[in-house]
């Protein structure tokens, strides 16, 4: 049937808890010990990109040895490491383990559709590993957003086609992939980031399953 929905498909790092910032202070810290210059607003374009793929923006278009890209990768994921410690269930973002939980409760289905390495340590921190039906992430597909593979993967897992399925992301390279996958979806942030997806919002708080099937003009799957 069209426009109904069956599952959402959550993006980590901003979207869920306040991480984004985290890779932002790593990759900072990363690029002032280089001596390269690295801003917030520059920072805004890392949204939702893979390691790698994050240090080649920072590096623009200087030449390093591949041992040398390496180094930086694992030394940037050690500043990371070390900020997500402290995670605890207290860093979920507001509205959403309540969303999460909704979800749930009418019948449908949560996915995690995140690109970072980190997202199942993440995830255990929060304590919110329980309300997910499926976990696609760093590890499971090689071309990263903004490819649409990472969320076929979750959709593949939670055996749903793409249009019943609506991705949730903060990124502009998120919302990018989902479009480019046939997927249904919301933006968190500012439109100028993630105006190109069908309903924006600026992040979970205070806002219902309700107000999101409102957004997207859908219904949810009723069993
Ligand atoms: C997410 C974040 C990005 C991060 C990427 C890889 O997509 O939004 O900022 O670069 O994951 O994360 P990782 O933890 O594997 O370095
Ligand atoms: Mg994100």
């Amino acid at each position: 049937m069209i426009n109904m929905i069956r599952a959402f498909i959550f993006d980590l790092d901003g979207v869920l808890t306040d991480t984004a910032e985290y890779h932002y202070r790593g990759w900072k810290r990363l690029a002032d010990g280089e001596g390269l210059s690295f801003s917030r607003a520059d920072n805004e374009h890392l949204r939702g990109i893979s390691r790698r793929e994050s240090l080649m923006l920072i590096l623009k278009d200087r030449v390093y040895p591949e041992e040398k890209i390496q180094e930086m990768m694992e030394r940037k994921n050690s500043y990371y490491l070390e900020f997500i410690k402290e995670i605890s269930p207290r860093d979920l973002l507001p509205g959403a383990k309540e969303l999460l939980e909704e979800i749930r409760a009418a019948g449908l289905k949560n996915a995690l559709g995140s690109a970072s390495r980190n997202a199942s340590e993440v995830l255990d921190r929060l304590g919110i590993r329980s309300l997910f039906d499926a976990i696609s992430d760093g590890y499971s597909v090689e071309r990263q957003k903004p490819a649409p593979d990472l969320f076929l993967h979750a959709a593949r897992q939670l055996g749903l086609p793409p249009a019943e399925c609506v991705v949730v992301e903060d990124a502009a390279a998120g919302v990018e992939a989902a479009k480019a996958g046939g997927f249904r979806s919301i933006g968190l942030g500012p439109p100028k980031r993630v105006g190109d997806a069908e309903a924006v919002f600026p992040g979970l708080s205070g806002v219902r399953l309700a107000d999101l099937l409102k957004a997207l003009d859908a219904t949810q799957f009723a069993r």
